[in-house]
Order: C-alpha cells, then sequence, then structure tokens
C-alpha cells in the first residue's frame, strides 16, 4: 500500500505544491488526520506576522511520544526503534526495540515525576550521544516537560546562561562522554555551572564513562538507582500527558547576530507533523530502512531527524557516539556496513574532512547498502558533492541538499530524494506549504526578468507547521529578530539565488552570524567573549572561507595588556577565555592584533572591510573615505596573519 502522503513524482509535488498554497488548510488537515489525536482540532491554521503570533491545529490534543512510540507498538513492537554505535567499535552496540523503547520512557519518565517534574517545566538535558539521552528527552515530552538539550561541547557559562534564561529547575546529565580518544566530564562542567545557581534543585546523573564526579546531597541522583527505585516501585506504563497543539514541546538555544543565544521553542503538533512529513517526503523512506543522521541530538538536525522525525516514521534510526576520525577516517563507511544502512544524513564539513584523508579509508568498504544521501548545515561546493557521489554514493544513490533552520523545525529547501531533480550545489525546491521570496536590501520582492536568475534575502510569507512560536521568556525579541526586517514576512538570515525553474541555491548569511563546520556562531557573542579577557580593549570578529570548516573565525583585537607577554601566549590566553565563555567551538582560527579599528564617523565598525582583509582580498577594499581614521586599514592589511 503505497504510503498516504509519501509524494512519489515530480508531477506529485507539483500538485502537492499547488494545492498546499490554494488550500492550506485542506492540505494540512489531511496530512494531520494521520496522526494519533487525543481530540480534533478546532482549526487549523491561525496567524499574524505582525506580533507574531501563529497557531497551528488550535484545540488539538495530542503527545508526540505516543505518536512515536505507542502507536508502533501494535505491528513492530518488536522492530528496533534505536540502533546504538558506541564510540568505540570494540565496544558492544546497543538496541533499542520500540517496545523497550516505551518501556524506558516511561521508566524515566516516572523518575523525572518522582524527583518533582511536572508539565511545563524546563529540563536541561546535557549528555553524550548515548541512547539515554534519547529516553530522556523523549521521557520529557512523555509527562509534558519542556526539554532543553544543550550540546556538550558548551562551556558551563553557556549552560549557566542557559539554565537561567530557560528558568530550568532540572537537569540530566552523564558522569562523562566519550567522543573519539577523549572523554569530557560533562558532571564536572554542570557543576560549575551550578555555582551560585538557586533555581536547579535536582541533577539526575547517568554513567557512561565512571569518572570521578562530586555527588551533592539532596541535589544529584543517579539515573541507575533512581531507574531502580521505580522498578522496586512496581511502575511501569505511564500515560502521556495530554498536549495542546500549540503548548511548547522544546526550546533549543541557537545564536544570533546579536546579544546572547535566544531560546527556540517549538510546540507539539505543527512540530511533529512537519518532522515526519519531510522525513518521509525529503528522504523517501520506505518501512524497514535503517536511517543514520549523523549529528548530535544537541543540534536541531538531531531532534528532528534522529529523533521526531524517524520515530514518528516507526523508522530505526541509528545512533552514533562517537566523531567520524576515530580511530579512524573509515569509521562512517565501518558503521554504514556493519547496519547495512540505507539512508545517510551528514553535513558537507564532514565530508570534506573526510576528503582530505583520500580514498584509502574506503577502501574495502562495501556501502552497498546506501540508497539515498543527505547533506545539511552549509553550502555544499561542487568538489564535495561530486565526491559523496562518486566515493560513497557509487553515483547510484540520489543526494539531497537540505536546507533549514533550528527556527524552522525541519527541512524547508531540498529536493525529495530520486523523485525531484537534484543540482550540485543546489537546496532547489520548497516543501508544500512554503511561499519563499526574495527582496532586496529594502524589503522589495525581487522578481526575475524572462529567464535570468535572481538574487536576494530568503524571506518566508506565510507560517509552515513547524515554524518557530516563539524566543522563550521574550517574545518581542523573536519579533524583532525575524519579523521586523522586513514587514509581514518571517526573514531567514540567508542570502539566496533562484533560478529560472524556481531553484534555490543558498549563498550563506547575511547577518552577523557565522557557520563554523555547520554550527552556528553570532560574531557579537565571540566578541563579547574576547572582550571579557583581561587587556583586551576592543574587538572585532569576521569569517572567512576555510577549507574543512566552511567558515573560520578570524579575530581583530586590539590589546594593551601586559606588554612582557608574548603574542602567542596571549593569543592562547584569549582562546581559553573563550573556551570557558563559549565552548571550544567558538575559539577564533585566527588572531590578529591591531591597534584600531576600521570605524565609521558614527562609530560603526566597518566589517565589510575587515571581511574582505581577512578573506585575503586586500586590492579592492571598496570606499574607505568615510572612516575616521583611513590609515587603521593599511595597519591592518599589513598585519595580516
Ligand atoms: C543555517 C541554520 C538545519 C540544521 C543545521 C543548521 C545554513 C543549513 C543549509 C544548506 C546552505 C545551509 C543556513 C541556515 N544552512 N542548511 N543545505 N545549504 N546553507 O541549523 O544552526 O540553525 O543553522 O545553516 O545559513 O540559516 P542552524
Amino acid at each position: 500500500m503505497p504510503h498516504p502522503y509519501q509524494i512519489r513524482t515530480f508531477e506529485e509535488y507539483k500538485t502537492a505544491y499547488q494545492k498546499s498554497i490554494t488550500d492550506p488548510d485542506g492540505f494540512w488537515a489531511e496530512v494531520a488526520g494521520h496522526f494519533l489525536w487525543r481530540r480534533k482540532w478546532d482549526k487549523v491554521l491561525e496567524w499574524n506576522f505582525t506580533e507574531p503570533r501563529v497557531e497551528w491545529f488550535r484545540g488539538g490534543k495530542l503527545n508526540i511520544t505516543e505518536n512515536c512510540l505507542d502507536r508502533h507498538i501494535a505491528h513492530k513492537a518488536d522492530q528496533p526503534a534505536i540502533l546504538w554505535e558506541p564510540n568505540s567499535p570494540d565496544e558492544h552496540n546497543r538496541t533499542l526495540s520500540y517496545k523497550k523503547l516505551l518501556e524506558k520512557v516511561c521508566q524515566f519518565a516516572h523518575v523525572l515525576k518522582n524527583n518533582g517534574v511536572k508539565k511545563g517545566d524546563r529540563v536541561c538535558i546535557y549528555m553524550g550521544m548515548i541512547p539515554e539521552l534519547a529516553i530522556a528527552v523523549l521521557a520529557c515530552a512523555r509527562i509534558g516537560a519542556i526539554h532543553s538539550v544543550v550540546f556538550g561541547g558548551f562551556s558551563a557559562q553557556s549552560i549557566a546562561d542557559r539554565l537561567a534564561d530557560a528558568q530550568a529547575a532540572f537537569i540530566v546529565t552523564c558522569d562523562g562522554a566519550y567522543r573519539g580518544a577523549k572523554d569530557i566530564p560533562l558532571k564536572s562542567v554542570i557543576d560549575d555551572a551550578l555555582i551560585g545557581n538557586s533555581t536547579v534543585k535536582c541533577v539526575i546523573v547517568c554513567t557512561r564513562t565512571r569518572t570521578p564526579v562530586s555527588m551533592l546531597k539532596g541535589r544529584d541522583l543517579w539515573w541507575e538507582e533512581e531507574m531502580k527505585r521505580v522498578e522496586e516501585q512496581g511502575l511501569h506504563f505511564i500515560e502521556a500527558e495530554e498536549m495542546d497543539a500549540e503548548d511548547p514541546l522544546f526550546i533549543l538555544y541557537t545564536s544570533g547576530s546579536t546579544g546572547k543565544p535566544k531560546g527556540v521553542v517549538h510546540t507539539c503538533g505543527g512540530y511533529m507533523i512537519w518532522a515526519n512529513y519531510t522525513f518521509i517526503n525529503v528522504f523517501q523512506y520506505q518501512p524497514g530502512q535503517i536511517h543514520f543522521c549523523t549529528a548530535d541530538i544537541g543540534w536541531i538536525t538531531g531532534h528532528t531527524y534522529i529523533l521526531y522525525g524517524p520515530l514518528s516514521a516507526g523508522a530505526t534510526s541509528l545512533m552514533f557516539e562517537g566523531i567520524p576520525t576515530w580511530p579512524d577516517a573509515g569509521r562512517f563507511w565501518d558503521i554504514i556496513d556493519k547496519y547495512k544502512v540505507n539512508i545517510f544524513y551528514t553535513a558537507p564539513t564532514a565530508i570534506r574532512s573526510l576528503m582530505g584523508f583520500g580514498t584509502a579509508p574506503l577502501q574495502g568498504k562495501s556501502l552497498s547498502s546506501l540508497q539515498v544521501l543527505g547533506t545539511v548545515g552549509e553550502p555544499i561546493n561542487e568538489e564535495a558533492w561530486h565526491w559523496y557521489d562518486e566515493h560513497v554514493g557509487k553515483k547510484k544513490c540520489p543526494i539531497i541538499d537540505t536546507w533549514w533552520q533550528t527556527e524552522t523545525g525541519g527541512c524547508l529547501i531540498s529536493n525529495f530524494a530520486g523523485v525531484t531533480p537534484a543540482v550540485p550545489g543546489w537546496a532547489t525546491l520548497p516543501m508544500p506549504g512554503l511561499q519563499m521570496v526574495l527582496v532586496d536590501e529594502n524589503g522589495k520582492e525581487v522578481v526575475a526578468e524572462g529567464d535570468e536568475t535572481v538574487s536576494g534575502n530568503l524571506c518566508i510569507k506565510a507560517p509552515w507547521p513547524a515554524i518557530l512560536r516563539t524566543t522563550y521568556g521574550d517574545h518581542e525579541r523573536c519579533r524583532t529578530n525575524y519579523f521586523a526586517t522586513y514587514s509581514g514576512m518571517y526573514f531567514t538570515g540567508d542570502g539566496a539565488l533562484r533560478d529560472k525553474n524556481g531553484f534555490y541555491r543558498i549563498t550563506g548569511r547575511v547577518d552577523d552570524v557565522l557557520n563554523v563546520s555547520g554550527h552556528r556562531i553570532g560574531t557579537a557573542e565571540v566578541e563579547n567573549a574576547i572582550n571579557m579577557h583581561a587587556g583586551v580593549i576592543e574587538s572585532a570578529v569576521v569569517g572567512y572561507p576555510h577549507e574543512i570548516k566552511g567558515q573560520g573565525i578570524y579575530a581583530y583585537v586590539i590589546y594593551s595588556g601586559n606588554p612582557t607577554h608574548e603574542e602567542e601566549l596571549v593569543r592562547k590566553d584569549i582562546l581559553q577565555t573563550v573556551s570557558r565563555i563559549i565552548g571550544a567551538i567558538a575559539k577564533p582560527d585566527k588572531i590578529q592584533f591591531v591597534t584600531g579599528l576600521p570605524k565609521t564617523r558614527s562609530g560603526k565598525i566597518m566589517r565589510r572591510i575587515l571581511r574582505k582583509i581577512a578573506e585575503g582580498e586586500t586590492a579592492n577594499l571598496g570606499d574607505t573615505s568615510t572612516l575616521l581614521d583611513p590609515g587603521v586599514v593599511e595597519e591592518i592589511k599589513n598585519g595580516k596573519v
């Protein structure tokens, strides 16, 4: 029997797209009708982008875990829901069937309840990529607690900021996490984050590395002991909390061009439908396939395409604890062969880094199970695309280039694997329901004349089910960030081209946000961290093209600290400070000490000039006559690192 809403031909795509625009309510009601609802919605969509206010499936009641777990039990209780591959290939892998996963989720949901977690409470989850992370996330969703997963690479300070912003009273963490040859002391980072914190009541610690940890009486509890307690209490199944379609499901922090990271809020109904709909259509998931998304659950990609998308579709999702290059650069290929992976989804930065090892790590690997390849997170250069196609897909797997954002919940522009055309470097066509527009700086829509390819800032005219609803605790910030630049539209922050076929090619961020190895980092955030370093007077951070990371971080720093410190040492000290304040992922790749920054008479830093110099393009810097002190540009040019 064909899947009820899986689009199987280009023609079907066009028809579906048309219908989704002319009758969005009817279109999404039809899709939503295939899910498990406790109560049907009263209204499909209600919205305005001025406040902004977006409500999908108002009045509908559901629990996403019933859709991800319970509804599969009748037919696929013993099918693996999660396959887990440990960091070390020498350790045993684990399999959680749908039945087992539901059991564990219920058990941990009882643990949360035993410890006072209630519907609407925020639970911060800071764990490595082990099955217990998936269990913790789903257990929160089960009881209606709002999960806020924080990537294991963030510093104590970053966690503290997120805890405070979300007013989280509960944390689930691990003693430590394995990543390649490293072992990361997660609990100890949490302990640092909790110095001076008065809102966190309870920290549940799951053992993984069994590195020594401090356990504070009355606050810290062992995962294993709490799980055992539930068993002893004779507690098993837990009824899923009935959630309103518009109740928050999770918060995920992401960087913007100003200030601290913002807590993007996704809700239960719309997000579920989008995660599922895009998983089924973009990846062209077929029952029985093994899906391997290499992202960390600490990012939106992991939320949507390791957990909620695949599980809501009853798929088997492979979760990998380690990194692509350890113990060697053939790790992904070994995993693909070991589990006979059918769908493989990774980031261009990972492909480029593996390309650097040549084809030797691919020798002796079959990869014959692969059927679909995907990329996400940044524009993919053609060289990487062709390498992926030739050496991984053996030219027989369609490649999907999926463009989306933390704020969009799931894919918005992508080809459908093997169904709609693929063009290297192009994300191609919008999902059904998506009304994309390109606008110029004044917000005027860019319209092509004839067959020309046009470029502009990428905006969206109307909501899709998984659009962010707010930024936690600060709705005004959501409005100004996304809905105020161009009135009546959601602004993505990306620039794009559109060709005569209506295909989109994303050219990258047009705001002060960097994309480093597929991770989003705000330049202002890095500057703030650098400026906290003793002796630093001012700094300016820009991106520059980086062969593997896509973008590297280039920092110009005015430093007047102790002159007896060597420059090289000061650089290292600054990197330490940035690691402390944000995390190692935000460490600048290059630091240039300068005596001044190019500023306009009104004091604004001319980033355009700094960007050009960082890119090595010093010949044509454009107009510098408006600068307060044009001489500073010469100095910066000459001192380029
Ligand atoms: C930014 C969003 C989507 C999950 C991972 C990143 C860039 C994402 C693509 C792509 C070109 C892409 C955009 C976007 N981006 N996918 N296929 N082609 N650029 O999520 O951290 O929220 O970052 O990543 O610039 O705005 P994120």
